[in-house]
């Protein structure tokens, strides 16, 4: 199934619970600081930030009914259908929120195009905040790793029935993944899915070097 078709029905039934960690984002962004939320779904988050007082957040997610939603649901709220490569100048943020989208992004390429779309209009000295799931080790997920290995070249990734194609992370691949950021915050928890089941996750803030 189509991904972008996927996450557009996904917008009709699916609630995002993966919580953001307001604390942590605080610590080092300010109200003042041009926030984008990529992969913003109906703007749960960007929503959730405009209600504690940052005053510049912007929202984009290739899903228009996912955005459709959002302007429905946060009619305050710049929310715009977009993805990597962003329409937006180079260094034109603060900071950039990834929550539970690299998890949508299966493939390496995919994902390192998009950090360093990000890397190209953050700032220097800009901050990149990440929820995201890591690997599983029970029996369920093991599993379905195992299934899927071959037909997605890579473990962690798996289908579910419904029709999305997911990938759980090794912390060894993200270190690469973000190597251009140096990391402020990373913490290991476990969260609630989508679909009511548990995951190990994790929160990472990470910041380019001011003079890049
Ligand atoms: C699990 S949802 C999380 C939504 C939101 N960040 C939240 O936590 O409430 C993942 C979102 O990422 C979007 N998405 C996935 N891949 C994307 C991509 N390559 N570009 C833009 N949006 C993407 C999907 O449409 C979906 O709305």
């Amino acid at each position: 199934m189509n991904q972008e078709d996927y996450w557009d029905q996904a917008a009709l039934t699916k609630e995002f619970t993966t919580p953001f960690r307001r604390d942590v984002f605080a610590r080092h962004v300010t109200k003042k600081a041009r926030i984008l939320d990529v992969g913003c779904g109906y703007g749960r988050v960007a929503n959730e930030l405009y209600q504690s007082g940052f005053e510049q957040i912007q929202g984009i997610d290739y899903s228009q009914q996912m955005i459709e939603k959002g302007h429905g649901l946060y009619p305050h709220l710049w929310l715009k259908k977009g993805s990597s490569p962003f329409e937006f100048a180079d260094h034109s943020f603060d900071a950039v929120i990834l929550v539970a989208v690299l998890t949508c992004i299966v493939e390496d390429t995919a994902q390192q195009s998009l950090i360093q779309d990000i890397v190209r209009v953050l700032k220097p000295g800009g901050v990149l905040y990440i929820n995201d799931f890591l690997l599983n080790h029970d029996v369920r997920n093991i599993q379905r790793y195992d299934q899927f290995k071959d037909v997605h070249h890579t473990y962690g990734v798996f289908e579910l029935d419904e029709g999305a194609v997911l990938r759980h992370h090794s912390t060894e691949y993200l270190e690469g993944l973000l190597s251009d950021f140096d990391v402020l915050e990373f913490e290991t928890c476990v969260y609630a899915t989508m679909n009511r089941h548990t995951s190990n996750g994790f929160c990472f803030m990470g910041q380019l070097e001011k003079d890049c």
